[in-house]
């Protein structure tokens, strides 16, 4: 059967390049790279290397990267490292669950927090965010570009808002890292988190940017690792693949690339549209990442469709969260009004760079006859809906 991906914001491959820059640093450059012997400082030139690879895709001088074990605790560090108690945080309510967690944990701590809500097309106004500031906010944290959606956030607008304010500024980049450029002097951002593994690097990797000068308090303490802000024997071929694939995908910035996917991705949005009734776009009316649709199919349940298409070989997903095993609706659908049935009606099909024209018409092939299939099957009739 054939096998087709559409799930590259939930995970990508590791790209082949990126394991061959990785796998000497597991098999032979293994030292610590805090060690003086020359193991040790081959390890160590691996993670410099890494480091200034990351610092030119982020538009930052390398002694401001800090390398994490992920975007979860890029975005951890970020808010626990700034944030105290008395202390108030301005985030959206379509940030991932890595800060909306931690910005929940610390209210329990005493800190006070202020979710700005986006329109329906899943926008934060910057304009509620200069309305949320008080002469408590330390810091404000707004996505770049949404897990779910794609859609592109005003990050720049609220840069400017923050520096005026005198707020420290975090961007979590995760899913904007390789979709767009990213500039930290043109955000006027503070902080900045990118993960290894959306970008084509292995799993548990990543990085935080820290501004010169920004008072971060550490998480982990130990050694003096990452100047004392992330305590931990780095991990060396994570760092290496991290800095491999922020070059390819600096790279793929440049040479048409992204393109090709934002082609392959509006056709295959054209075809579900013309082809299946009752669908839409969600997020169409703002600026999206060029990879991903998120798409409502009316009358049927989405967990349903995502377990028929991979049947038929397709992965995708429902953007909802389904890691306790219970489908929860998805709260950025939901803070963009979609009604219930519409949030849990709906598919996020995210592409990638191996995604090729045969992909995309063998989902346009499988899924308008599953939807009809399911929709047969299904107790929600249109009629109920309207
Ligand atoms: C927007 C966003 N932030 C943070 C994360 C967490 O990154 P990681 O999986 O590296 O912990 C993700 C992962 O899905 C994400 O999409």
């Amino acid at each position: 059967m054939r096998q087709v991906y559409f799930d590259n914001n939930a995970t990508t491959p590791v790209l082949p390049e990126v394991f061959e820059a990785m796998r000497p640093y597991l098999l032979e450059q293994y030292g610590n790279a805090s060690s003086i012997h020359s193991h040790g400082q081959a390890a160590r030139a691996g993670v410099e290397r890494a480091r200034r690879s990351v610092a030119k895709l982020l538009g930052c001088r390398a002694s401001e990267v800090v390398f994490t074990s992920g975007g979860t605790e890029a975005d951890n560090l970020a808010l626990f490292g700034i944030l105290a108690q008395g202390d108030h945080l301005i985030t959206s309510s379509i940030e991932h669950h890595a800060v909306l967690h931690a910005a929940k944990r610390l209210e329990e701590l005493g800190s006070s927090v202020t979710y700005v809500p986006v329109d329906s097309c899943g926008l934060v106004d910057p304009d509620d965010v200069r309305r949320a500031l008080r002469p408590a906010t330390k810091l404000i944290s707004i996505m770049m570009a949404n897990n779910e959606t794609g859609v592109l956030q005003p990050v720049v607008e609220i840069g400017k808002i923050a520096q005026e304010a005198e707020v420290y500024f975090h961007v979590d980049a995760v899913q904007a890292a390789a979709k767009v450029p990213l500039d930290v002097t043109r955000i006027a951002c503070d902080l900045l988190s990118i993960s290894g593994h959306k970008i084509h690097a292995p799993k548990a990797v990543g990085a935080i940017y820290v501004r010169k000068g920004t008072f971060l308090r550490p998480m982990l303490f130990g050694g003096s690792h990452e100047r004392s802000l992330r305590a931990g024997t780095e991990n060396v071929p994570g760092i290496v693949a991290l800095g491999r694939a922020a070059e390819i995908a600096a790279e793929g910035l440049q040479n048409g690339s992204l393109e090709k996917i934002g082609e392959l991705r509006d056709r295959f949005e054209r075809g579900i549209l013309t082809h299946v009734d009752g669908t839409g776009v969600n997020g169409a009316g703002a600026a999206r990442v060029a990879n991903t649709a998120n798409i409502y199919f009316d009358c049927l349940d989405a967990e349903a469709l995502v377990i028929a298409l991979d049947l038929k070989g397709l992965a995708v997903s429902t953007g909802a969260a389904c890691s306790s095993g219970a489908t929860e609706r998805s709260h950025v659908l939901s803070a963009m009004g979609l009604a219930p049935d519409r949030a849990r009606s709906s598919i996020r099909f995210s592409l990638g760079k191996h995604n090729t024209d045969d992909d995309v018409d063998y989902a346009l092939s499988v899924i308008p006859e599953t939807v009809a299939r399911l929709r047969e099957l299904s107790p929600v009739t249109r009629a109920s809906l309207e």
